[in-house]
């Protein structure tokens, strides 16, 4: 017997899914037994058709559940039972990894394409690296990562991104949050009030939380973050992403990225310029860094290789101005590099045979190709009723349904039902609540038809 809660917050597809799960995993529903069909299902629980198919989609999307064509569905066999999720059961203590949430149409912003890491040439640059590199594995590398590829990210910065720094300036780092941990430590000295874009990325405000900030939301406008309640404000760091703001896509004119820099200059405040991922931009060039107007300014600079390469590396980069080398030197004395030297020498290896270079102009095709996909599909499916914000770059376009009678939680719950994953446009909110539901509808990892379909299935249900 399933007991469904309405008045409980979880959606009822999910409170069914977990208890079909618990029981298929605790053996009380028999391996190969059949399930109930989604109507008598639904029947029985007195619940809608579609919340019995949410239910089992998921399930099936996980592999709990199996279908065999003009039968139905049946509880999968299960040989390695999850532990964690049995309290209390003895018996099986194999660990297995727990399995990752499926959608068919995963609107994901931060998903790459799944067929486009450049597996061969990657492993050629491993082997590479590990020849080049076989001395140094006796020994702790430099705290700052590895100089081969400082050099190589150097030499990229300076020609694509316009930024102008020496070798000597630039971290390898394990990702952002590594980064804005060294920001936050570097300056927490003489600041306390971090402004932050809203909308913005959560993670810049969860890392200076968590070293005691005070966390300063400012509004974002067309042309990026509002200088003049920047200014009214008593924050002494801005986090901006002045070449792609996150989630709305605007880009920061060179007049209020001048001001920006005046700002930070004027008393001693400080910028970081997340830019991560200006590569991406398919009309035009890519937007020069804001790094660039004033090299010698009070601007930390970083990047990452998550948005053209892969998320699962792990790799990015820090450039500090000249004015923090000293104190991070001394802060991290003793410190090592937290990044594996053997990853630093493949990526070393990958960007000096050129194969970066060509790896972005290749992405910047398959992205684009989902870009105007996505266009059109938001085009031919919703026509007026959305307003598209922020196209023309990265892995993600922005949606404004300004007609919807529906809420945003009601959205993504539906959706989920349908098996399409969208993020909560709330989630990038510090204060208040935009105007309009607001999707944010990334691109990168859906192959084939599933942008079509997806953006088809998401407009019968807004
Ligand atoms: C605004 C922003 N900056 C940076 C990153 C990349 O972070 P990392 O280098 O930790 O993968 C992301 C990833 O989604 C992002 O959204």
């Amino acid at each position: 017997m399933f007991i469904l809660n309405s008045s409980d917050p979880m959606p009822l597809y999910k409170q069914l899914y977990n208890q079909l799960r618990e029981r298929i995993l605790s053996g009380k529903l028999a391996a190969n037994s059949k399930l109930p069909s989604v109507r008598q299902m639904a029947a029985e629980l007195s619940a809608s058709c579609n919340t019995v198919d949410g239910a089992y989609q998921e399930l099936y999307a996980e592999g709990y559940i199996y279908s065999r064509p003009r039968s139905g569905y049946f509880v999968s066999t299960i040989d390695q039972v999850a532990p964690h999720s049995l309290p209390g059961k003895k018996g099986n203590n194999n660990l297995v990894a727990p399995s990752q949430s499926r959608f068919a149409y995963d609107f994901h912003p931060a998903r790459l394409d799944p067929d486009s890491f450049p597996t061969e040439l990657w492993r050629k640059c491993l082997t590479e690296g590990l020849r080049r590199n076989s001395q140094e594995f006796s020994h702790y590398g430099d705290l700052q990562g590895n100089w081969g590829l400082r050099c190589s990210i150097h030499s990229y910065l300076e020609k694509s991104r316009g930024v102008t720094c020496d070798p000597d300036q630039i971290i390898v780092s394990a990702g952002l949050h590594q980064s804005l941990e060294i920001i936050a430590h570097l300056l927490q000295e003489k600041h306390t009030m971090v402004a932050v874009e809203d909308p913005g990325y959560h993670l810049p405000r969860a890392v200076f939380q968590n070293h005691g900030y005070t966390i300063c939301p400012v509004p974002v406008g067309t042309g990026g973050i509002e200088l003049c309640q920047l200014r009214a404000g008593s924050a002494t760091i801005a986090y901006v992403t002045p070449s792609h703001q996150l989630p709305l896509g605007y880009v920061m004119p060179v007049a209020n990225r001048l001001a920006l820099i005046e700002w930070a200059e004027s008393g001693g405040r400080f910028i970081i310029e997340d830019d991560y991922d200006s590569e991406l931009r398919y009309q035009g060039n890519p937007i020069p860094s804001l790094q660039g107007l004033r090299p010698t300014g009070n601007i930390i600079y970083s990047g990452t290789f998550s948005k053209i390469l892969s998320p699962e590396l792990r790799l990015s980069y820090l450039v500090l101005p000249y004015s923090l080398l000293p104190k991070y030197r001394q802060l991290y004395r003793g410190y090592n590099c937290s990044v594996s030297l053997v990853e630093q020498g493949a990526m070393g290896c990958f960007m000096e045979h050129g194969h970066w270079e060509r790896h972005i102009r290749r992405m910047r095709t398959v992205y684009k190709k989902k870009h105007d996909m996505l266009l059109r599909s938001v085009e031919a499916h919703f026509g007026k009723r959305a307003v598209v914000i922020g196209q023309g770059a990265g892995l993600h376009v922005v949606i404004r349904l300004p007609e919807t009678p529906c809420s945003e939680a009601e959205i993504i719950d539906r959706a989920g039902q349908k098996g399409i994953r969208l993020l909560q446009f709330s989630d990038f909110r510090v204060t208040g609540h935009p105007e309009a539901v607001t999707l944010v509808l990334g691109f990168g990892g859906m192959v084939g038809n599933e942008i079509e379909q997806g953006i088809a299935l998401l407009s019968r249900i807004c």
